[in-house]
């Protein structure tokens, strides 16, 4: 449920940014990012998230513990917002479903 409140949020910023452009842009059908934007975050996190430790996998973590993580280490790999928010729909995308620990 939160997840999809999260998306439907997102879904209605991107909607009023790209308004112009709503032929373009279409509406992800599985609520996510599009193939082309989710390459994009994920060399996002590769280019951003690998400088310091090894990369850890999406799959490590549940999409909730990784909120917190990526609000974590957002600064430290100088995320803006919107970078963040990239980052946080690659890994959550990919997040593991088991609850951590
Ligand atoms: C400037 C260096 C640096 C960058 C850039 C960085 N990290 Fe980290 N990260 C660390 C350090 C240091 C730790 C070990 C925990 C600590 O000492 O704060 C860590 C720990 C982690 C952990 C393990 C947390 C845990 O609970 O053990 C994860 C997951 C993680 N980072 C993800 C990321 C992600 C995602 C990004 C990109 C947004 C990122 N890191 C960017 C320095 C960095």
């Amino acid at each position: 449920m939160k997840k999809i409140t999260l998306i439907l949020v997102a879904a209605v910023a991107l909607a009023s940014c790209e308004s112009r452009q709503k032929a373009i842009a279409g509406t992800p059908t599985t609520g996510k990012l599009n193939t082309r934007q989710m390459a994009a975050a994920k060399s996002l996190y590769e280019n951003s998230c690998g400088k310091c430790h090894v990369l850890h996998a999406p799959s490590e973590y549940t999409a909730e513990k990784w909120k917190s993580i990526i609000d974590w280490m957002a600064p430290r790999a100088k995320l803006d917002e919107q970078q963040k928010q990239q980052v946080f729909q690659y890994v959550s995308a990919h997040a593991s479903d088991a609850p951590a620990g």
